[in-house]
């Protein structure tokens, strides 16, 4: 499978801080917010990315992450002239997707939890059809919303809906199989001039081909469009990195534990960073033997 982060927009919602700099490479805490939706693929087990931004902020991309050799992926990038939506990013990513099955994250994007890996893998792995996901929010009207039946079956997807029909959003985070790209193809632009992904999404409803699993309590969504969902993700990574000892979305950490890297490639990759305390986490495995 491979994996798509679009990680392009205006990021008008956080002016002046994204006037000059794309928001996926502000901080959050202690690493840049491309970093979550990055380990979200990563933890899916892909390992082929395509990083898809504007022309002015890709250079920047590539700085921080180059090919991805050293994390024992392959990373590559792509231009989005003009935020046309989401769905785009299928158009453009056409052939780098080739045959494979396709998941795509959005770049403001950070899902955390219990199980994650699991939820992850499971949906990864199903061949046929499409995976999304719902989480109850209080302010529904600001994304794609589910209506579910009395059975919890899918019934429709309305995007931003005056008078939504459900408090289950949609995160950005979507799989696919290979027809997504004929179905991208189809899409017209919404009345706000957006290929939306929704329109994807309702066609393999259509199809009978949707899957859709809800996420629990143990599963933390932040869309970090906002300074106080940006200030709230932060806080969230302090806590928990603080309280746990473990880190949040620690690239090189993630490629060790998937195999994607031997531990002494990661230990090495600590030494390069070891005046911060990220640097020193990943030395503190140094002594350790086990995988997990
Ligand atoms: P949005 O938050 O909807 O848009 P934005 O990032 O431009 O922000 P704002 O509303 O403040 O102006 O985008 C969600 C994510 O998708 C974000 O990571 C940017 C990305 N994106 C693109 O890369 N291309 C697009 O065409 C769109 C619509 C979004």
């Amino acid at each position: 499978m491979k994996g798509i982060v679009l990680a392009g927009g205006r990021g008008t919602r956080l002016y002046p801080s994204t006037k000059a700099v794309s928001k996926q490479l502000l901080t959050i805490y202690d690493k840049p917010l491309i970093y979550y939706p990055l380990s979200t693929l990563m933890l899916a087990g892909i390992q082929d990315v395509l990083i898809i931004s504007t022309a002015e902020d890709t250079p920047n991309f590539k700085r921080l992450l180059g090919d991805g050799a050293h994390l024992g992926m392959n990373i590559c990038y792509a231009v989005q002239k003009t935020p046309r939506g989401l769905a785009d990013a299928f158009l453009i990513g056409e052939s780098f997707i080739g045959n494979d099955n396709v998941c795509l994250v959005l770049g403001d994007n950070f899902f955390y939890g219990t199980d994650i890996t699991m939820i992850l893998n499971k949906a990864s792995q199903r061949k046929e059809g499409a995976t999304i996901f719902g989480y109850l929010v209080k302010n529904p009207q600001d994304f794609g919303v589910l209506e579910l039946d009395a059975a919890g079956n899918v019934r429709s997807i309305e995007e931003k809906p005056q008078h939504p029909k459900s408090n289950y959003a949609v995160p950005g985070l979507y799989f696919y199989d290979n027809r997504v790209i004929e179905l991208a193809k189809q899409v017209q632009p919404s009345a706000r001039g957006e290929l939306e992904i929704t329109s994807i999404n309702n066609a393999y409803l259509a199809l009978g081909q949707l899957h859709v699993e809800l996420f629990g309590r143990g599963i933390t969504w932040l869309d970090t469009g906002s300074p106080s969902s940006l200030l709230k993700a932060a806080t969230f990574v302090e806590t928990v990195q603080v309280n746990t000892g473990y880190y949040i979305a620690c690239l090189e950490e993630i490629a060790w534990r998937r195999g994607f890297i031997a531990k002494e490639e990661m230990i090495a990759l600590g030494e390069a960073l070891k005046m911060t305390e990220y640097g020193q986490y990943l030395l503190s495995y140094r002594g350790e033997y086990s995988n997990d």
